[in-house]
């Protein structure tokens, strides 16, 4: 559907045939090649993959081990040519069972390049491993969180990733404006894979989504560099348990046609083809199975009110518009957003046949965890502020 920055991954399941460094190379020894610790993104076990940003231009490869077996290293190819990049290695995984252990490692050299047949790699250097148990549709449970409107505020990030660490998630939801723009490629390591040389993503994987400020800057073209979804599409679904997720990209916050974006940008044409999208997953059975079934996008669908005159949308009518037919075929069970920096908990009601939840935003005192709790008799859905005041209850029955 789009391009792919990263094209096939090769899969040697031999034992590992890493080239030893050169001893007598005049390449220093650079210290810390590796950014932070690796990010593992999809989250569904058939497209994973792993992220490593770069304190330097780097050779690389991810190692991995399924319940305990033996070390496979996975290699990033591109036209015969392996991962050699500044600012982050991404290494597409093959498929993974569902419910497996999945170890995984980085490691990395800096390369002394001085000419086409002067190549020194130096010793290479190896992140920590991580383990990871992969989601499973067939379980009979899941737990996993959601955060947004993060906008870059670390010290929110870090209490964010300190309680969605005690939970102990399938997996976390970014659900967008992960940055305030995204104007230069040597800040996206840090906006989008090691905030603070966190591992926000390291010990459960991730399913990320854009946000309108996600979509805005000379670098947003790039995003999908320093993320991962499947076919590298930021509208996409899978299954933990016994819940479908839907997260679909709700772009910008203005029309197409809007002056401040001097003719560039294409979400009416993104929507057309997320709505065909949207037509198809929800006939596919695994969806229509699941008890519970939940959407996320950043931008609302609903608000309070139905004031669209802010000079930006405050909620999102347009995909509405072209979604709402499709969700109301399709069981979607709740809507949950972010975007508006008021949380809110909007019921369904006669005007609004679906319910909405509504996270916070990038302040202290405005920033939500949502935590989402699934089994066979209930969805309980709990919206925290970061001090544990609880804001916001859901319980959905399954369906
Ligand atoms: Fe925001
Ligand atoms: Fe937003």
């Amino acid at each position: 559907m789009k391009r792919r920055n990263f094209l096939a991954t090769t899969f040697a399941a031999s034992s590992l045939s890493i080239k030893a460094a050169e001893k007598n190379t005049e390449t220093p020894i650079a210290v810390g090649i590796l950014r932070g610790q690796p990010l593992i993104s999809g989250p569904d076990p058939s497209s994973l993959a792993i992220i490593q940003a770069l304190d330097g231009t780097a050779a690389g490869y991810a190692e991995i081990s399924i319940n305990d077996g033996s070390w496979q290293k996975i290699q990033q190819e591109h036209d015969g040519l392996l991962a050699y990049e500044t600012h982050v290695l991404k290494f597409l995984l093959p498929k993974i069972p569902p419910s497996a252990k999945l170890s995984y490692r980085v490691k990395a050299s800096p390369v002394d390049f001085s000419q086409s047949y002067s190549i020194k790699r130096a010793p290479e250097q190896s992140s920590e491993t991580f383990s990871i148990k992969t989601l499973d549709a067939a379980s009979p449970e899941t737990r996993f969180c959601v955060w947004n409107d993060t906008h870059e505020n670390l010290p929110v990030i870090k209490a964010l990733h300190d309680l969605t660490t005690q939970s102990k998630p399938d997996f976390l939801l970014w659900n967008g404006d992960q940055t305030n723009n995204v104007l230069d490629v040597d800040q996206m390591a840090e906006q989008y894979v090691c905030p603070g040389g966190l591992p926000i993503a390291s010990a459960y994987p991730l399913a990320y989504l854009r946000g309108n400020h996600d979509v805005r800057g000379r670098e947003a073209r790039h995003v999908e560099n320093f993320t991962h979804s499947p076919n590298e599409d930021f509208t996409y679904a899978f299954r933990s348990g016994p819940v479908a997720c839907l997260c679909m990209d709700t772009g910008e916050d203005k029309p197409d046609d809007h002056p401040l974006f001097a003719g560039l940008a294409g979400f009416d044409l993104m929507r057309k083809r997320q709505t065909i999208w949207l037509e198809n997953i929800i006939q596919q059975p695994w969806f229509i199975s699941a008890p519970y079934k939940i959407l996320f996008c950043h931008i609302p669908l609903w608000w309070s009110d139905e004031v669209t005159d802010h000079g930006y949308y405050w909620f999102h009518k347009p995909c509405r518009e072209a979604w709402l037919p499709l969700l109301m075929k399709s069981g979607i069970q709740l809507v949950v957003s972010g975007h508006t920096h008021q949380p809110a908990y909007l019921p369904k009601t006669d005007q609004r046949p679906i319910a909405q939840l509504i996270g916070g935003g990038p302040k202290k005192d405005i920033a939500t965890l949502t935590e989402f709790i699934a089994n066979k008799e209930n969805l309980t859905i709990t919206m925290k502020k970061l001090n544990g005041d609880n804001l916001h209850s859901v319980i959905i029955k399954p369906k």
